[in-house]
């Protein structure tokens, strides 16, 4: 499995921002905003390209756009915060929200949402969700892909555990992921640590 750790140095600052307990809501979104711009443009920078035609106020000369349809596919509910920062950079992207939570005692994705379209997959699918913990939502989310048709898919995360990475490697070695960290390992709660703590929680600020 091909894993790419971004590791410019403004990343490395937001990233900071994020692991910081004592970062508000506010400041923890545009930190967490911040880093899926990062990850996005690291997983986007070979993408395949077309050329077409374009007039300049000159002349007409060959222009390039991304060849294939991209649909971003957030993981609710803490994948949400990747979204606008991903459609900045690809305005024509498809958005497809995925439902998925953690079961506390097992720790196992529950499903609780899935709208595809059934026969009308996008080609590129990039899942957005700041945290790879097990791994089990990303080969979910991975796995609802391939039923879908998609031809290709790219995990974007922003901290991912090693527990999780030798998961999806496992069961989905052809999928890139693309981080900002690799963390120690995971906690007897199956929380990565250091990590964030819980990212939809903080992004929510629904810590009850
Ligand atoms: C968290 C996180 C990921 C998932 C990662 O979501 O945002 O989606 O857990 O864990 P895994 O790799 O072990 O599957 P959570 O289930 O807490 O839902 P939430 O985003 O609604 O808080």
């Amino acid at each position: 499995m091909n894993v790419t750790v971004v590791d410019h140095a403004l990343a490395l600052s937001h990233l900071t921002v994020v692991r910081d307990k004592k970062t508000a809501p506010k400041e923890f979104r545009h930190a967490l905003s911040q880093l899926g711009t990062f990850v996005a443009i690291e997983a986007t920078s070979k993408m395949e390209l077309e050329d077409f035609q374009v007039e300049t106020p000159m002349m007409t000369t060959v222009g390039k756009r991304i060849a294939k349809q991209i649909g971003l596919v957030p993981i609710l509910r803490a994948g949400i915060i990747m979204v606008e920062p991903v459609l900045d950079l690809m305005p024509s992207s498809e958005v497809w929200h995925l439902g998925l939570y953690r079961d506390e005692a097992t720790a196992e994705p529950i499903p609780y949402y899935n709208k595809l379209p059934a026969g009308r997959p996008v080609d590129v699918a990039l899942v957005l969700d700041p945290m790879l913990a097990t791994g089990g939502s990303a080969c979910m989310a991975i796995e609802s892909m391939h039923e879908w048709g998609v031809e290709e898919v790219l995990l974007l995360s922003v901290i991912a555990a090693p527990e999780g990475i030798a998961r999806v490697n496992a069961e989905f070695p052809e999928t890139a992921l693309y981080t900002c960290a690799i963390d120690d390992r995971l906690d007897e709660n199956k929380f990565i640590v250091p990590g964030l703590g819980d990212a939809g929680d903080r992004v929510f600020n629904t810590i009850v």
